[in-house]
């Protein structure tokens, strides 16, 4: 199945690497116009050269409600309005696993503040202009933690992945009267940032062993991968596929 993005606007998030930028690029290699949002410019400008010059590079932090409404006022109010939503900034923001009794609020806050306020201010800032063109894509990066467990025994990315496997459902309901459509993409572990190469090393030849050896395909997965899959649901092929969670993991 081949993908063709033309004439079509893709907003993704946490485009300065990793998932992000495998999605923008290929997004850019399919056609669409591509925003590039994140808050690391040096590497979102490495973004948006690679994607070419149909990706243009902003300063994007989704935690910040007020510039969230500043961008998609620019967006929709320049050049016409977003099609495509992808909602992949997150993470575990250098976090590491602590017994509960250690964590502070902050620390809980700002999992929440990125993996699943941000995408419920981006979505809430651009399904308008959707609504008004009768069509939309909103697909959001989710995590087998919010399906299951945190590896890393992260309480609150386990809960703000599943929250925002929630937040999925139900806008899939909400907005679905206006031909959009609202899925997520649920990864296994990639080898993808600087956090999951040090999670990688912490695991040591035998865990790393018996991680692949838990993945019914036996290999790691990749960027690429992940891509793919967020390529699919913004697809018209995908057009009657609302609410979905699609585990990307290799099979488990
Ligand atoms: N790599 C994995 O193993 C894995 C597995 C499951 C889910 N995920 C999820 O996939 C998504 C992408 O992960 P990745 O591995 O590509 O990580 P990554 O660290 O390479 O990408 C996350 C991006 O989000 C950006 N970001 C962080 N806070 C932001 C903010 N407030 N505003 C805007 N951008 C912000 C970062 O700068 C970074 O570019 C994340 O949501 C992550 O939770 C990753």
């Amino acid at each position: 199945m081949s993908f063709n993005f033309d004439g079509r606007t893709a907003l993704v998030t946490g485009a300065a690497h990793g998932f992000g930028r495998a999605i923008a690029v290929a997004f850019a290699a399919r056609g669409a116009r591509v925003i590039a949002c994140d808050i690391l410019e040096d590497k979102l400008a490495e973004t948006a050269s690679l994607a070419g010059e149909a990706c243009s590079a902003h300063r994007l932090d989704v935690t910040d409600r007020a510039a969230i409404g500043r961008l998609a006022g620019e967006l929709t109010g320049a050049d016409g309005a977003v099609d495509i939503l992808v909602n992949c900034a997150g993470g575990v923001l250098g976090q590491v696993g602590r017994p509960l009794e250690e964590i502070s609020q902050g620390d809980w806050e700002a999992i929440f503040a990125v993996n699943l306020s941000g995408a419920f201010y981006l979505s809430q800032a651009l399904a308008p202009a959707m609504k008004r063109r009768r069509f939309g894509r909103i697909v959001n990066i989710s995590s087998g933690a919010g399906l299951g467990i945190s590896l890393t025994g992260i309480q609150a990315y386990a809960s703000a992945k599943a929250g925002q496997i929630g937040l999925t459902r139900q806008l899939a309901h909400e907005l679905g009267a206006w031909n959009i459509t609202v899925n997520n993409v649920a990864p296994g572990f990639v080898r993808s940032n600087p956090t999951t190469e040090r999670q990688w090393e912490a695991m040591g030849e035998e865990g790393q062993a018996k991680l692949i050896q838990n993945i019914a395909l036996k290999r790691l997965g990749t960027p690429d991968d992940i891509a793919n899959a967020v390529m699919f649901f913004a697809s018209e092929a995908a057009g009657w596929i609302s609410g979905q969670v699609l585990s990307v993991d290799g099979g488990k």
